[in-house]
């Protein structure tokens, strides 16, 4: 296990009614950006809830911060956090929402053109203003780290950017404010923490039990609570686990001491970028096809993730890691998340145009060893066809 420093500032109010907690976090003279999507949120009784909890508060609220949260939408919110010289970011919804509101703090003191924060990394961000959010769908991990990724549809682009300075302060995770989501959100909330706790699991072995037991510990109780779930939306016991394993798969504590991946999410961003998928449904998508692209490199880890994780004990190493996969991207079907890039209308020459844009970018070598390139992105998106 590597040396590592764990500090992870977000203060989390988990479960039913933990709504009024805002009342609490706020200052009482706090003037609020209350950012918000495309209205969920009023239908699903959160939005009342929220306004009763901050009480008297002077609150601004800025709609329509769309699933991907895009530059332009969220210059508009920086521009009426300016204008109205306000202090605090209250994102109210998943983690485009919260992702937004990061942009949002980052941006509202920044110097220069925003946009440099994403494609320069924010080397040069030395402040940001506090957040408090409150979570309504499970995936991201957004309530309780410090990443977003900020798409710019108008230059087809989708970028991430990490940062201590953008933590929550508090985030409110109250698994019944879930019960509203579509299927899809279940499925893409299901299908992104699978991989997210992947991206930090399946490498090479690094000493780390606790870290693997932890992952492993994520990924069972998804196989286990996700058809329970998505069967019985309403069912706060199964809910509340997703719910749980989300914010725990990347609020970093799996992640301490071991290698990490990301190679899935790299390629999948690009995905978006160009066609729009849904991000979990890319994620269905690439890691499949990175695993058994990597599958020599990754041997050990493959073989620990067959056993422990699916129960395969039985057959040749090689066997073993094949019905492992094949789990994985059956498990992605099985809760409605297409694993083909020709079940998105997207044909295979896009892999050749990832691979172009990535190098463009200058993005030569990735994943957990460094190794990934964009030549090996292309035959990974291939095999994906
Ligand atoms: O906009 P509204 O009306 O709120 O509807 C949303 C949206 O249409 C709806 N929704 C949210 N909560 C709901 C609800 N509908 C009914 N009931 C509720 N309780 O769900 C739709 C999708 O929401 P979105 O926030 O886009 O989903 P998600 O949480 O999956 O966030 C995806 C974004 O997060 C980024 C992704 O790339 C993508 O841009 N990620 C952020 C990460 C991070 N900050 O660490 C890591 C991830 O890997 C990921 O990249
Ligand atoms: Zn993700």
């Amino acid at each position: 296990m590597e040396n590592f420093t764990f500090h992870n500032p977000t203060r989390l109010h988990f479960g039913q009614g933990q709504i009024a907690q805002l009342d609490k976090e706020f200052p009482a003279n706090a003037r609020i950006l209350l950012l918000a999507g495309g209205g969920s949120i009023k239908q699903n009784g959160v939005l009342a809830q929220v306004k009763q909890a901050l009480g008297n508060r002077l609150v601004h609220e800025f709609w329509g911060v769309e699933a991907n949260p895009d530059y332009d939408t969220l210059m508009k919110a920086v521009e009426l956090v300016r204008r109205e010289k306000l202090e605090w970011i209250l994102p109210v919804g998943g983690g485009s929402v919260l992702d937004g509101a990061k942009f949002v703090a980052a941006a509202v003191n920044y110097p220069r053109d925003p946009w440099q924060i994403l494609v320069t990394n924010g080397t040069d961000v030395t402040s940001a203003l506090p957040i408090g959010a409150v979570l309504t769908l499970p995936a991201t991990g957004s309530e309780a780290n410090g990443a977003f990724v900020i798409s710019r549809r108008a230059i087809k682009e989708k970028l991430h950017f990490i940062s201590p300075l953008v933590y929550p302060r508090f985030s409110v995770i109250d698994p019944a404010t879930t019960f509203s989501l579509p299927p899809r959100q279940i499925a893409n909330g299901i299908g992104d923490t699978f991989c997210h706790v992947m991206e930090q699991y399946l490498t090479y072995p690094a000493d780390a039990a606790v870290q693997d037991r932890f992952a492993e510990g994520i990924l069972r109780t998804l196989i286990e609570v996700a058809p329970k779930t998505l069967a019985d939306p309403t069912n706060y016991a199964a809910r509340a686990n997703l719910v749980w394993s989300a914010t725990c798969a990347l609020q970093g504590i799996i992640g301490v001491g071991v290698p990490q991946d990301w190679a899935s999410h790299t390629i999948g961003h690009e995905l978006t970028a160009l066609h729009g998928i849904d991000h979990a449904c890319t994620l269905g998508i690439v890691m499949p096809q990175v695993l058994q692209l990597e599958r020599t490199t990754r041997h050990a880890k493959l073989l620990q993730y067959a056993e422990r994780v699916w129960d395969l004990h039985d057959g040749s190493d090689e066997a073993r890691i094949d019905a492992a996969i094949a789990k994985t991207r059956a498990f992605y079907e099985s809760i409605g998340i297409k694993t083909r890039l020709q079940d998105y209308n997207v044909p295979a020459s896009t892999a050749a145009e990832v691979a172009r844009r990535l190098t463009a970018r200058g993005v030569h070598t990735f994943g957990d060893r460094n190794h990934l390139t964009p030549a090996k992105t292309e035959q990974i998106l291939r095999a994906a066809a």
